[in-house]
């Protein structure tokens, strides 16, 4: 492709994204949770994008929008179907890249390869999850994990904040929580699943790359933890007999938080603590929630990511230990939940190469490869066909942020490099 075709193709997708951007909870902030309103309406136009580009579009029982380019059936992959795509639901306050950039590539390389006239001997199908963020409900990848055959346990009956459970929320929307399990495709009719994706680190940036290839999506283990001490008058209960939950549940977010560092620098030199290793307490509640009572109960999350599934459950287990100690010594009891657990999501080896050889024909450098700290729809996906990705330079390596940025150039190349990829597998088909 020429340099000002790669421009235009770039500066469409910016488009594109600023369109699905205006499609928000909140007036001044990009807020867009799984099943509401506004992924309806972000889900109808992402539709009628795959309709002007050709796909024969349906929505699933999970709600993702599913858009189908039927290919020419003939030859070893005849029947079979390459998957592209992401998601475009968002954290709160959210950027504007993160996931809708990889259904715009893929509904983009749809435009370009129509444009060349290529037909492929498989059908390539775009998709756009509703679920991977897991903000909305205390659970994450539903659409992924129900293409991919991969839910093991629904757990419809889970609440948001306001009591609305997924069950509900699914039939609100026009999904089929029944139908969940029928979605799942056959690991022997899908040829792969390649996702464009913004970073959301600093490393592409550094290196003065606009693209790189992902070889591994991290280890990442959510929790839900409830501190129960008493609930007490602020004036009259003495300091030394309080069972104050929130003042325990700040040194046990203390303590997740030196585990973390402590291990990600390598204190050891074991080989399990030199591995990336991250922990956050990203939400917190104290509960009656009065300046004038003692906390008697606080809930907080617990997210814990590394390189390896076995830096994970270490670090998992150094935050039990020093949590329990923390509670004994403080009179309040504990309690934690695992809401996910997920292993290291390996990108399959002959998509690094692919991926790779089309990153080098696109941008003319050596191809980088690197981890992804982030989780992705891939995580699910990997357990229906080989995975791959391509990730995207972002500015300052900032991310879940409103200040996220792509640079339209680099989203060209994207989808210049998505093309390759998806003619390379055509070709070998
Ligand atoms: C999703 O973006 C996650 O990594 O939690
Ligand atoms: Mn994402
Ligand atoms: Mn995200």
């Amino acid at each position: 492709m020429t340099a000002a075709e790669i421009k235009a193709i770039g500066e469409r997708a910016e488009a594109m994204l600023d369109a699905l951007a205006s499609i928000s909870a909140e007036p001044d902030r990009l807020t867009r949770l799984y099943l509401t309103e506004e992924h309806r309406r972000a889900a109808r136009l992402v539709a009628e994008w795959m309709r002007a580009a050709g796909l024969r579009v349906r929505m699933d029982a999970a709600g993702t929008v599913h858009g189908l380019l039927p290919g020419s059936n003939k030859g070893p992959s005849a029947g079979k179907r390459l998957l592209v795509g992401s998601h475009i639901d968002t954290v709160v306050d959210a950027g504007r890249y993160d996931g809708t950039l990889g259904v715009v590539a893929g509904i983009l390389a749809v435009e370009e390869l129509r444009r060349r006239g290529i037909v492929l001997p498989f059908a390539l199908e775009v998709l756009a999850f509703g679920d991977e963020e897991g903000v909305r409900f205390p659970k994450t990848l539903l659409g992924s994990s129900v293409v991919s055959g991969s839910l093991r346990d629904p757990m419809l009956d889970l609440t948001d904040a306001d009591g609305v459970t997924i069950r509900a929320a699914l039939a609100a929307f026009g999904g089929d929580p029944d139908a969940l399990e029928a979605e799942a495709y056959r690991p022997e009719d899908v040829l792969g699943f390649i996702e464009v994706h913004i970073e959301q680190g600093p490393v592409l940036e550094q290196l003065g790359l606009p693209l790189g290839v992902v070889t591994s999506i991290a280890s990442q283990g959510r929790y839900r933890l409830t501190v129960k001490g008493e609930a007490g008058h602020a004036g009259t209960v003495p300091m030394a007999t309080r069972r104050d939950a929130l003042a325990a549940a700040a040194e046990m977010v203390l303590a997740i938080e030196a585990v973390g560092m402590i291990q990600s620098i390598g204190r050891t030199g074991d080989d399990v603590r030199t591995e990336t290793l991250v922990a956050t307490v990203g939400e917190i509640k104290a509960l009656p929630g009065a300046s004038n009572v003692i906390p008697g109960e606080v809930r907080f999350s617990l997210d814990i990511r590394a390189g390896t599934d076995r830096a994970r459950e270490e670090a998992v287990a150094e935050v039990r230990r020093r949590i329990d100690e923390i509670a004994g010594r403080r009179g309040v009891a504990v309690r934690i939940e695992t809401v996910h657990e997920k292993v290291v999501a390996a990108s399959a080896p002959e998509m690094v190469e692919r991926i790779a050889g089309a990153v080098e024909a696109v941008t003319g450098s050596p191809s980088h490869r690197l981890m992804s700290g982030a989780g992705h729809d891939g995580q699910a996906m990997v357990h229906l066909a080989p995975i791959g990705m391509i990730f995207v330079r972002c500015r300052g390596g900032i991310s879940h942020n409103p200040a996220e940025y792509a640079s339209p150039e680099d989203m060209g190349i994207a989808v210049a490099a998505l093309v390759e990829t998806i003619l390379g597998l055509g070709a070998e088909s």
